[in-house]
This record gives structure tokens, C-alpha cells and sequence, in this order.
């Protein structure tokens, strides 16, 4: 089963920061999942919310913002103060931690609240210039946008879902992918299972308990993401 640092190492750093991301960047894991929003001035930004509020010394949203704004903030002392130098990435500068890694990059297209046009379009322009398009898997609530991905270019996405669905399997063949990124509580309802069975690609987000990993290994899943890569890896070396 695959390990995905969530956030970057988000259980032991502030999640979405470099910190987090060079964290991830020294372990022996699959990759690492990366949130992404639009700046103002059309930036693409690592950060998990539409607002700043939560993880920033900051107010408002992203999308109000420029980059050189969002540059000013403050992203680390929420969680302690020994992080208070580190600023809201942007995606350019995560890839530069990965540039030499065999990481895989699953950048979460954060399209679902504000719509964002242009974003996934821009994420895989920037990847393909610095080289990551085969090691980038795309995802998103968005499935409009997964749509547009599958049809328009070559790069692996999947979809983000939530809720208990029926028939998961073939409404992810309707967008046109094989990969479900589904929820810890839905994981291990009939609609994964029935999922893995008719084939389906299965990561499950976000898994923080060595027992329900064991659990969802035991079932057949592909993947998880976890804030504490660390502590999984130890428990399946
Ligand atoms: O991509 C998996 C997971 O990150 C989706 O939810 O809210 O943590 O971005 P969230
Ligand atoms: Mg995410």
C-alpha cells in the first residue's frame, strides 16, 4: 500500500510549508499531497483553505490577494513558533524540493468552493516545463475539472469524493478515470469495496491510525494519505 505525506509531514510540521515538504521529501514513502488555490495575480499558491484565517497571520481570501501579499503572511506560528519564518509556498518552489526526489506529487486542484479557471491548466503547464508531468497525479472535488483534465492532456487524475455514493466505480468512468480518492469513514462501506472490485484505483484520505491502515490494506486499497508518513512507514517496513 502506498504512503502519501498529507499536507507534506502535517502531524509534525505546519501543513502545506516547505518545512513540511522537505520533511516528506527525506523519506522513503510514494509521494506527497499539495493543495492548491489561485493567487489574485494568477499565482499558483500551496495552502489548503480558500482563506488565509486558519494558517496565516493573515485575513481574506486567497483569490483577493496577490502573490507578494501573500508573501508578507506568517504560515507557520499558528502551529508553533519555531516555524514562524515560513511563507505560503508557491507550487514552483515545492517542485524545486522534489526536483531530484522519485517522489510522486498528487496536487489537489482546491476548484470546488471558487471555481478557479484556468488552475488545472496551469498546474500542468508548470509541470510538464519543469518535468513532473509523469510524476504529478491530479485530483479534486471538482469533477468538472477532472473531466477537462482526462479529455484535454496527459496527466493521471482522479477523483476527491466525500459522501457514501452508489456506483462510484462507474460514475469515475463517466469522467473518464479508474482513481478514487475516498474518505477514511466511506472506506470501508460497499461503495469502495465494489470499487476495488470492478477495479478501481483506491487511496484513502486521511489516515492517521496504524490500525485502520491495516485494515484498509487487508481490503485491497492502493494508497493512503497520512499526516504521520513516518509512523506508517515504520509499521510496514
Ligand atoms: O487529497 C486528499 C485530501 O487532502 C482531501 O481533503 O480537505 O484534506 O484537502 P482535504
Ligand atoms: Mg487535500
Amino acid at each position: 500500500m502506498k504512503i502519501f505525506a498529507h499536507r507534506g509531514c502535517s502531524g509534525s510540521y505546519p501543513e502545506n510549508t516547505l518545512a513540511a515538504f522537505r520533511a516528506a521529501a527525506e523519506l522513503p514513502i510514494t509521494g506527497v499531497e499539495i493543495d492548491v488555490h489561485l493567487t489574485k495575480d494568477g499565482e499558483i499558491v500551496v495552502i489548503h483553505d480558500e482563506k488565509v484565517n486558519r494558517t496565516t497571520n493573515g485575513k481574506g481570501y486567497v483569490k483577493e490577494l496577490t502573490l507578494k501579499e501573500l508573501k508578507q503572511l506568517d504560515c507557520g506560528s499558528w502551529y508553533s513558533e519555531e516555524w514562524s519564518a515560513e511563507k505560503i509556498p508557491t507550487l514552483d518552489e515545492v517542485f524545486d524540493i522534489f526536483e531530484n526526489t522519485n517522489h510522486r506529487l498528487n496536487i489537489e486542484i482546491k476548484s470546488d468552493v471558487f471555481p478557479y479557471d484556468g488552475l488545472a491548466d496551469k498546474v500542468i503547464d508548470l509541470a510538464a516545463k519543469r518535468g513532473f508531468r509523469n510524476r504529478v497525479l491530479l485530483s479534486s472535488f471538482n469533477h468538472e475539472d477532472i473531466q477537462s483534465v482526462v479529455q484535454g492532456k496527459q496527466v493521471e487524475s482522479a477523483i476527491l469524493t466525500f459522501e457514501v455514493l452508489v456506483d462510484v466505480y462507474d460514475y469515475a468512468r463517466v469522467i473518464g478515470t479508474k482513481r478514487i480518492h475516498v474518505s477514511l469513514p466511506s472506506a470501508f462501506r460497499k461503495m469502495t469495496t465494489d470499487a476495488l472490485r470492478k477495479g478501481a484505483i483506491v487511496y484513502v484520505y486521511t489516515v492517521n491510525d496504524v490500525s485502520y491502515a491495516e485494515e484498509l490494506q487487508r481490503i485491497g486499497v492502493h494508497g493512503i494519505f497520512t499526516d504521520y508518513p513516518e509512523k506508517m512507514l515504520a509499521h510496514f517496513a
